[in-house]
Order: C-alpha cells, then structure tokens, then sequence
C-alpha cells in the first residue's frame, strides 16, 4: 500500500434517484456529488430521510426495485461508470470493489452457521480455493482484524461470541474480497456505546491496514469529527455543504450546518432527541423551487424561496449552498 498515492477512487456526479409511488415521485437523492480518495473518509450527514441511505443502496446498485431508479449521473469507482453497468456485471463489482457493512453485527451474521463457514463463503467468491486454503485464509483473515486466537475460532457460532467479536468478524468478511470502498451505514437506533466505539476502532485498524476508502454516513457529528476527513452535509437529497472536518467545525458556512453543529451531541450521551432545530423538512415529494430549508432558516430573504441558490466555493476543498454566500447578499 502506498499511503502518499492519494488518487482518486471513487466520482459521483448529478446522481439522482427518485422512488416512484402509485401517487407521487420522491426525489430521496436529487443531484449530489462528490469525489473520495484513496485512504481517505468521508462522512455523509444529515437528518433522517434526507436520503443518505438511499445515496449508499445507489452507490452498491441495490435501489430497491422496481419503485427506485438512478435517474441520472455517473458513479465512477476505479474509473468505470457502475450505472452504465448491467446487473451481472454489478455481481462482480459488489463485494470486490465496493461493499457495506453494517454496524449491528446481529443483521449481519447467520445464527446457523459457524464463522468459518460464513467467512469461507465469503472469501471463496473472491477466489477458489480447498477446504484446506479457504481456512488458512479464515485464520489470516481474523488475525487481520485483530481476532484473538483466530484459529480456535473457526467453529464458533456467532451465539459464542462478544458483540465486539462478531463486529471484528463482520469486518473481516467485508474485507474478504479486499474492496477499495466500504460504505458504514449507522443505523438510526442508538446501539450500545461500548460497541459503537469498538466498531469505530475496527474501522480505523482496517483502514490504517489496507489504505481503504470509507463512507461512513451518520446522524452524530461527534462520530464525524472522530472518524472523518470529509465532510458532505445532506439536507433533502441534496449536499448543501461540503469540506474538510476542519472547515466544517471551525467555519460552517450553511445556516442547516450551523444549526447541527449546535446541537452536537457527545458520543457518551444517550439523546432523546439529535437535532433541536425547529419545524420539518420539506417532503420529498413535493420540493420548493428555492432554497430547501428556507422554511427553517433564520436568515431567509426572498431570493432564497425564489431559486435554488448556488454552490459558493469559500476556500479549497469547502463550498456551500447558500445565497448568504453570495457577494450582493
Ligand atoms: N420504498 C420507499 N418508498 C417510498 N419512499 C421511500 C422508500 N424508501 C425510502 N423512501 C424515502 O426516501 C427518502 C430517503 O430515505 P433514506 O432511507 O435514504 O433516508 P436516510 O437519510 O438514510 O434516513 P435515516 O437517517 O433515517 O436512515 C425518505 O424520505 C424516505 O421516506
Ligand atoms: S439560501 Fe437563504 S434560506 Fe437557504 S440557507 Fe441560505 S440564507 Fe437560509
Ligand atoms: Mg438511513
């Protein structure tokens, strides 16, 4: 792994990807972009339903079929366009290239089988091997991930191990096929913090190992400024705000931005509520022509319910939509 090779790994431009009801089209992902380089994370913030998940299933191809559909833009993983690609070639780009992992390692692992079964599975897609050579590279595989005793593991059943464990398994099955993508998709209830903060680590080490690009979407901007180099804020399917950890903390620049900086709740708090910021979203399915959150903006002028405002560069690397940014403001 060469840590100064900071290519890019990852170009999505325009994605759009709308689900479509018997009654309405909700625009969950309607035009965003970014880049993600090689060893380098990013985090996607923003409320519930402003469309992160749907970013993610977007990016592994896996829109729920037939109501959801990439409408437009490109996904450039290593170059090629996964949107152009047909299902079967997907099969190959899943797993190998790209892949998810989810932090509750419950969803993710099959109570009936043991853990070599489920990590041999996983490792004789990346390559054919014996029972012999799939099961050295089980071993090889835990000891990546930091399993102790990783070869008196291989017949335990997930019931025999920690929470910590199994997410340490999950890891390792992730990275099997030794993606250059892996997509965090925090689940919206709170797990317990021990565990999260071990899953965090898991992330990191795996990281610092293999030079890996993680997308690690989120509600917590505690989690972002632990994790993250980047930062894409989202507020109903669009990206209003974008920049490095630094820019974003010491210079939020979109008034939603500010407003979830405020209300950042710390990692060893249990919260009853994330964001304190008042009033709704606007429905996806029925979007203003202007700015989207000028109903719960406190700087909204005219021209912010009129058109939607631009995208305002404010220093390298960070812009903003906000016609707040604009020189006649
Ligand atoms: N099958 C579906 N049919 C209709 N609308 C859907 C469907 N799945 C998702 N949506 C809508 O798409 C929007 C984006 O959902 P998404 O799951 O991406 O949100 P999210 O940002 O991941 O939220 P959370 O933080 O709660 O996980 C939401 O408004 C949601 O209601
Ligand atoms: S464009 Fe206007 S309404 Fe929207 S965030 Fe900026 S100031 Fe607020
Ligand atoms: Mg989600």
């Amino acid at each position: 792994m060469n840590l100064s090779d900071n290519s890019t790994v990852l170009e999505v431009e325009d994605l759009r990807t709308y689900i479509y009801t018997r009654t309405s089209i909700v625009k969950a992902v309607d035009g965003i972009s970014f880049n993600l380089k090689k060893g380098e994370t990013l985090g996607i913030v923003g409320e519930s339903g402003c469309g992160k998940t749907m970013t993610a299933l977007s990016l592994l191809r896996l829109v729920p079929r037939p109501a959801g559909k990439i409408v437009t833009g490109e996904i450039r993983l290593n170059g090629s366009d996964l949107v152009q690609k047909t299902e079967e070639e997907m099969r190959a780009v899943r797993g190998r290239q790209i892949s998810m992992i989810l932090q509750d390692p419950q969803t993710s692992l099959n109570p009936v089988f043991n853990i070599g079964n489920q990590l041999g599975e996983s490792l004789s897609i990346a390559r054919k091997d014996d029972r012999k050579g799939l099961a050295s590279r089980a071993v090889d595989a835990l000891r990546k991930v930091n399993v102790a005793a990783p070869d008196r593991r291989l017949e335990d059943f997930p019931h025999q191990m920690s929470g910590g464990m199994k997410q340490r398994v999950v890891g390792a099955i992730a990275m099997s096929c030794e993606p250059s993508v892996i997509i965090a998709d925090e689940p919206t209830t709170a797990l317990d913090v021990t565990i999260q903060l071990q899953y965090l680590r898991l992330l990191k080490d795996i990281q610092a190992e293999t030079g890996l690009s993680i997308i690690f979407i989120t509600h917590d901007f505690g989690v972002v400024a632990r994790m993250c180099d980047r930062v894409a804020v989202m507020y109903a399917g669009r990206i209003v705000e974008e920049g490095s950890v630094r820019d974003i903390f010491n210079n939020p620049s979109h008034p939603y931005t500010e407003a979830l900086i405020q209300s950042v709740p710390k990692l060893e708090e249990k919260v009853e509520r994330l964001y304190s910021i008042e009033g709704q979203p606007p429905l996806l399915s029925n979007l203003p022509n202007g700015c989207r959150f000028a109903d719960r903006c406190p700087h909204a002028k005219e021209i912010c319910t009129a058109d939607y405002p631009d995208s305002f560069n404010i220093s390298e690397g960070h812009t903003a939509d906000c016609w707040r940014l604009d020189s006649s403001w």
